[in-house]
């Protein structure tokens, strides 16, 4: 039977991404996001995409979004908590705390609430399957990244306890941890340290591929096909695992 994918955050970015990777490989895909515009013209560019407005940050958003999910795909069998915010970029001492507490929000709460509604379709499926989105943040502590290192670091210890929770149920839950990805999202993230910083851009860009053994931003395609595979039969004995897709970034800390 075809997959049915729910994936958060899906009208742009690496949702999108992942959305015409499932729908493009025979799965019934549905995508939420807060940006209507967005979800009509992705719903035009990937055919048969199921769309649902979501703010991911409101929980009575995510309480109409995810039983609309499953009654629009039949039911769930893959969830992808894509769904995360960059959030500022400044010293723990002067970041602004609605901005901070909005990453929380979005990126650990707003996953959390998605995930609680969706466990109970996804133990109906014969191969349940979780992933959720930490970031190379996520496994080293970034100067300046606070809200978004914590969010993501957390966000692997939920995705460990799932694994641990609904193994029993044959649902298997996996971390990812892109690292920087090409694309709109990257330019202001590096703009963002610039200016903290008093760096240049370009200075930036250097900075953060001097810590890649491989010289070049993530493609979002490659990160689409890892979450194909991870969710797939041939993944069937992977989960629990923080799976780095991040052109072999290290940092000292
Ligand atoms: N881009 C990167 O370099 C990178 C690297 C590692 C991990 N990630 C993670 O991957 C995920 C996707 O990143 P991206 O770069 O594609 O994001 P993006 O900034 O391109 O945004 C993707 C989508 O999120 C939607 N969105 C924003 N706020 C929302 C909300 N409150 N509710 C619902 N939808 C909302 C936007 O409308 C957009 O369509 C995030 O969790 C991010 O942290 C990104």
């Amino acid at each position: 039977m075809a997959q049915r994918v729910l994936v958060t955050a899906g009208a742009a970015g690496i949702g999108k991404e992942i959305a015409r990777t499932f729908a493009a490989n025979g799965a019934a895909v549905c995508v939420c996001d807060i940006n209507a515009q967005a979800l009509d013209a992705a719903a035009k560019e990937i055919p048969g995409l199921k769309t649902i407005v979501c703010d991911i940050s409101q929980r009575q958003d995510i309480e109409r979004m995810v039983p609309a999910a499953v009654a629009a795909l039949g039911g769930l069998d893959v969830l992808v908590n894509n769904a995360g915010i960059a959030g500022p970029t400044a010293p723990v001492e002067d970041t602004n705390p609605d901005q901070w507490e909005a990453v929380m929000t979005i990126d650990v709460i707003g996953t959390y609430h998605v995930t609680r509604l969706a466990i109970p379709h996804l133990k109906k499926s014969p191969a349940g399957s979780i992933i959720v989105m930490s970031s190379v943040g996520g496994r080293f502590g970034y100067p300046n990244r606070s809200a978004y290192c914590t969010a993501k670091m957390g966000l692997i210890g939920f995705a460990k306890t799932l694994s641990r929770e609904l193994g029993q149920y044959n649902i298997r839950c996996n971390a990812i941890a892109p690292g920087a990805v090409g694309g709109e999202r990257i330019e202001r993230v590096l703009q963002g340290r610039a200016d903290v910083e008093h760096k240049t851009l370009e200075e930036e860009r250097e900075a953060a591929m001097s810590i890649q053994s491989l010289k070049r931003f993530v493609d979002p395609k490659d990160i689409a096909a890892l979450i194909l595979f991870l969710t797939s039969d041939a993944g069937k004995s992977i989960s629990g695992q923080v799976l780095p897709i991040d052109n072999d970034a290290q940092t000292s800390s």
